[in-house]
């Protein structure tokens, strides 16, 4: 399969992909720090593509997806793990801005042009890691719960959308 992580320098996305790369998978990953990155690549040199690229830019991040489409030609599996979250009951707007601005505006780019590319394919499995912390409203982190619940229900309309259009979907 050729699959693109975006946020897989650590965590669950590296976990992933480190999942997948031992299976017979061609893998883009992408993420801001490009040490990690380079890192990865040194490991699986032959199966791994690497783009550093932040989700806040938009920019940035339409040029490196474009690239490893262009790359693959075809994406079977694209998984979105970018996402930050802190403790902030005391709601510093410092700490809510970033949050808003990597878990709704960036996240939403980057799962809306994996949608089209995969809607243009015909085929193709897109993933988020959204959390249970977007089930109900968390006092300890208002903005990371919040944006966890916009993304729960973004999902939910768009695996909607591609059944209405013929698509298959499930939820987890
Ligand atoms: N860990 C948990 O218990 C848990 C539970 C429920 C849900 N989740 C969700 O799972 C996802 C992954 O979390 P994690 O625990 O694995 O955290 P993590 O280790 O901090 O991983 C987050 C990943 O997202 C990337 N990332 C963050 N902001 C980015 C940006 N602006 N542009 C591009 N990449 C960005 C990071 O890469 P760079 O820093 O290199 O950019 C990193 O690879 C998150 O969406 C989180 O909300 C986690």
């Amino acid at each position: 399969m050729n699959i693109v992580i975006i946020g897989a320098t650590s965590g669950i996305g590296k976990a992933l992909f480190e999942k997948y790369v031992n299976q017979d998978n061609k893998i883009g990953i992408i993420g801001r720090r490009a040490h990690l990155l380079d890192e990865l690549h040194r490991k699986y040199p032959s199966k791994t593509f690497i783009a550093k690229a932040d989700i806040t830019n938009i920019d940035e991040i339409e040029y490196v997806i474009q690239t490893l489409h262009k790359e693959f030609e075809h994406i079977d599996l694209a998984i979105v793990c970018a996402g930050i979250g802190e403790i902030n009951a005391k709601l510093a707007y410092s700490v809510e801005r970033p949050t808003i601005d990597t878990n709704v505006v960036g996240w939403t780019f980057v799962i809306d042009m994996l949608y089209h590319i995969f809607e243009k394919q015909d085929y193709g499995h897109l993933v988020a890691i959204t959390s249970a912390g977007g089930l109900r409203g968390e006092p300890m982190a208002p903005a990371y719960s919040a944006t966890k619940a916009y993304q729960i229900n973004y999902m939910e309309a768009l695996r909607k959308n591609a059944f209405n259009n013929g698509g298959t979907y499930s939820s987890y």
